[in-house]
């Protein structure tokens, strides 16, 4: 067996409202007590503050779904990593598939906000993912490592090293469609071959890779046992008490 300490996070997306996260993550502290993963929920800004005096005492952390880039002035709407650090927040998933396709990331606002986010102490959990017209026309690989490097430009190893990265295949988020346990190491351990590549043998080695899409509890265990699945992104199923205990076990 491997090998890294396993991420497991729940992206809850747009769902839940403060009194839910609070009352949904003290239900969750005693059935994650004996796990020794890391356990992270990714709530929505509203939810950060309820969930986070939740969360107290136990070994589940808190994390956003995005952040702006700059560190503060006139962009209506936005919030700072700064703002989140002080909260308390430790991670940030920055450029999931669905702030790509709806509210315009690019490869260029995900690489910033990596910045931005080492630049606070926040870690970023960074998501990288091929559509099913690019896998079918056999671009799964050139589209990821693509991604991968430019989310990575200009990122000391030092930094580089903390992040997490989700390989998220969008034709398996939300669909009920997960890639099998082979597809997901196979892309998983390109991610890491990147990685050695633009870094060295020994960042790929602790850097940490999820898979997300379509995780549920009754698939989870056998893809977090991969040798390069560092864990996973987990939405629909992280919404479930029971089952995001059960993915969560380890
Ligand atoms: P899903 O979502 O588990 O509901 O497929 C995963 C994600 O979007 O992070």
């Amino acid at each position: 067996m491997s090998k890294r300490k396993l991420i497991i996070a729940g992206n809850w997306k747009m769902n839940k409202t403060p009194a839910e996260a609070s009352a949904f993550i003290k239900a969750l502290k005693p059935l994650v007590k004996g796990s020794k993963n890391e356990i992270v929920c990714a709530v929505p800004f509203v939810d950060i503050q309820t969930s986070i005096t939740a969360a107290r005492g136990s070994r589940i952390k808190i994390a956003a779904q995005n952040m702006h880039f700059e560190e503060k002035g006139a962009f209506t709407g936005e919030i700072s990593g700064q703002m989140l650090k002080e909260m308390g927040v430790k991670y940030v998933i920055i450029g999931h598939s669905e702030r790509r396709e709806y509210f315009g990331e690019t490869n260029r606002s995900v690489n910033k906000k990596v910045a931005a986010a080492f630049k606070c102490g926040l870690k970023p959990i960074i998501c990288v993912g091929e559509s099913l017209a690019q896998r079918d026309a056999g671009l799964t690989a050139d589209h990821v490592r693509y991604q991968v490097k430019a989310a990575f430009v200009d990122i000391p190893a030092e930094q580089a090293k903390k992040a997490v990265i989700a390989y998220e295949p969008i034709w398996a988020i939300g669909t009920g469609r997960t890639a099998t346990t082979e597809q997901a190491e196979e892309v998983c351990r390109l991610i890491r071959m990147t990685v050695k590549e633009l870094y060295s043998k020994r960042v790929s080695s602790v850097i940490r890779i999820q898979y997300g899409g379509s995780v549920k509890a009754d698939n989870a265990h056998e893809l977090f046992s991969m040798e390069d699945i560092d864990g996973g992104l987990v939405g629909g199923a992280s919404l479930k008490l029971d089952d995001f205990a059960t993915i969560s076990a380890g």
